[in-house]
């Protein structure tokens, strides 16, 4: 994408042109929003075409189809559209991304840009997800990856990382302590950072997913989509998404954005439902890939809720639990605690009234079950042992 590209600050509103290694605000230290020359693009349909085959994607140089993440599946949702009698129920189902996250979007657009940028090693602090899927999409370009997670990430997703061939290190701490970990190193070693809220790029990447939404819905935006949040990035990059699209005239409004977290990590919920700052809470839910203390992309999570007349609500793990079992045995998506809380979230909003039951309704699926396949297990008996046909019940 040739025009230039405007980096402004999402606390302080500076703007200055985006140029070298960028990351938060020079000024004040906030999170930034790069912007594209949205008028040069309305005023000319040939680059605005090719512009939307690369994604938006504000690198300088970039060929239609380079991505191997996304192009995930947007799947109607028959059974549990009727279990929950909401027939407009898609489900955009993110697991199917090469590393089994929705994170790939992120990580490739990352790796992309560090390339553009002449560095071949990034660095990640990560719950599991985000680290994975950086080791993978390193791979896939021979770059390098170094990645900081808690020591308590599910084992699943350390292995994926190690067969990547990434660096990783273990941090006796939590995710809050690896990230502060990883910047340092950052700092240090000149490497790039593919951290959430850090990066925003990171943001840049996620925004795909709004995208390709629109786009398999022929730009008749949905009424709601329904979001899992941690950090804040996702939810940030598909608000992203959207307004680029408003900005050139593409959608006629925002979906609602509707942002839900779990009880035991909820600080940008909180802070919603308070009308207050964002405060650290102490993490601790079932669902490790959203258990933050200080969400890093926490305004951008706000104002992607706000901005777009939607709600932040929170769920219990044994309501995300109940999801995962639910998409599972309904849908046949087995999906991660994290994944399966923007499901979670969406069953509680109905029941409560605050969705009508003849919207249209995107639910993002984020991570596959297959990296945390014991988080079901205190809803699940332990199947028979048999030795004949005999044993059958
Ligand atoms: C599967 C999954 N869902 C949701 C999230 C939340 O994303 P964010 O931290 O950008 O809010 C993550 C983040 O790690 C994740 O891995
Ligand atoms: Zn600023």
């Amino acid at each position: 994408m040739p025009q230039p590209v405007t980096a402004r600050c999402v606390a302080c509103g500076a703007t200055r042109p985006d140029e070298g290694v960028l990351y938060t605000c020079p000024d004040c230290g906030g999170n930034i929003d790069l912007l594209l020359d949205y008028a040069a693009l309305r005023n000319d349909s040939a680059e605005l075409r090719q512009a939307l085959a690369c994604r938006l994607a504000p690198l300088r140089k970039i060929m239609p189809g380079s991505f191997t993440s996304g192009n995930t599946p947007l799947l109607p949702a028959p059974r549990l559209g009727r279990e929950l009698e909401l027939p407009g129920l898609f489900l955009k189902d993110e697991t199917r991304n090469l590393s089994g996250s929705l994170k790939d979007r992120a990580s490739e657009l990352v790796l992309m840009r560090a390339m553009e940028l002449g560095l071949d090693t990034v660095a990640a602090a990560s719950t599991g997800n985000a680290a994975a899927s950086l080791a993978a999409l390193a791979a896939r370009f021979g770059m390098e990856a170094v990645v900081f997670a808690p020591k308590s990430a599910p084992a699943a997703k350390l292995r994926q990382i190690q067969a990547h061939g990434a660096r990783l290190y273990l941090v006796d701490g939590n995710y809050d302590r690896a990230f502060d970990i990883c910047l340092d190193a950052i700092r240090e070693k000149g490497w790039y950072s593919r951290n959430t809220g850090h990066n925003p790029w990171c943001c840049e990447g996620k925004k795909s997913v709004a995208l390709e939404i629109a786009e398999q819905c022929r730009y008749k935006v949905p009424d709601y989509i329904f979001v899992p949040v941690g950090d804040g990035c996702i939810i940030g990059g598909v608000h992203k998404g959207f307004y680029d699209l408003y900005e050139l005239g593409l959608i006629e409004r925002l979906p609602r954005i509707v942002a839900v977290q779990a009880e035991g990590s909820a600080a940008i919920a909180n802070a919603w439902r308070e009308k207050r700052e964002i405060v650290a809470v102490q993490a601790d839910t079932v669902a490790d890939s959203i258990a933050v203390d200080l969400p890093r992309d926490g305004l951008k999570a706000l104002r992607a809720v706000r901005d777009s007349n939607g709600f932040a609500l929170t769920v219990s793990d044994e309501e995300i639990l109940r999801a995962i079992s639910d998409l599972a045995r309904f849908e046949g998506l087995f999906a991660e605690p994290a994944g399966a809380t923007a499901f979670a979230g969406l069953r509680k909003a109905l029941a409560a009234g605050q969705v009508e039951p003849t919207a249209h309704v995107v639910t993002l699926i984020t991570g596959t079950g297959l990296k945390d396949r014991d988080a079901l297990a205190p809803l699940l008996e332990e199947p028979p042992l048999i030795s004949s046909l005999e044993d059958l019940e």
